[in-house]
């Protein structure tokens, strides 16, 4: 089992973007609890952040190549906006699982739309640093 986890714009501010609604922890804290756990699982992970959509786009194309088994990602504000994020999970298809550590669905009316949620299998909201397990765990079956 091979999974890429990719976090969209800003996510590599976690620790000190609005910690009220993202958390204390960084980044590289998010990054060592996700290796630690798939080390202990017995799965290969790579964990890619950009905050350029054409680079989660260039990112997801290649996850096809690498013959990559799934993809947790967090497309940050692009989940609001990206078709292109959508198409590139579509183009691929790779099973993914869709994160947001935020309550998104308790939040402003501009984030109630998600556009990869119509190819994600699942979509995990407001469970923190957590979320990407639960949705790590759900890819490996
Ligand atoms: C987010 C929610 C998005 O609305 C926001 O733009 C983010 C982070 C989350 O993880 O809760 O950047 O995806």
């Amino acid at each position: 089992m091979k999974i890429l986890v990719l976090n969209g714009p800003n996510l590599n501010m976690l620790g000190i973007r609005e910690p009220d609604i993202y958390g204390a922890s960084t980044y590289d804290d998010l990054i060592l609890l996700i290796e630690e756990h798939c080390a202990a699982k017995g799965i290969e992970v790579k964990c890619l952040q950009s905050n350029h959509e054409g680079d989660l786009v260039d990112y997801i194309q290649q996850a096809y190549f690498d013959k990559f088994d799934g993809i947790v990602i967090n497309p940050g504000a692009y989940t609001h906006t990206s078709v292109a994020l959508l198409d590139a999970l579509k183009a691929v298809q790779i099973p993914a699982v869709e994160v947001h550590i935020s309550k998104v669905n308790e939040r402003e009316s501009f984030r109630q739309i998600s556009y990869v949620s119509y190819y994600c299998s699942k979509t995990i909201t407001g469970k923190g640093f957590d979320g990407y397990i639960e949705a790590i765990d759900f890819l490996n079956g």
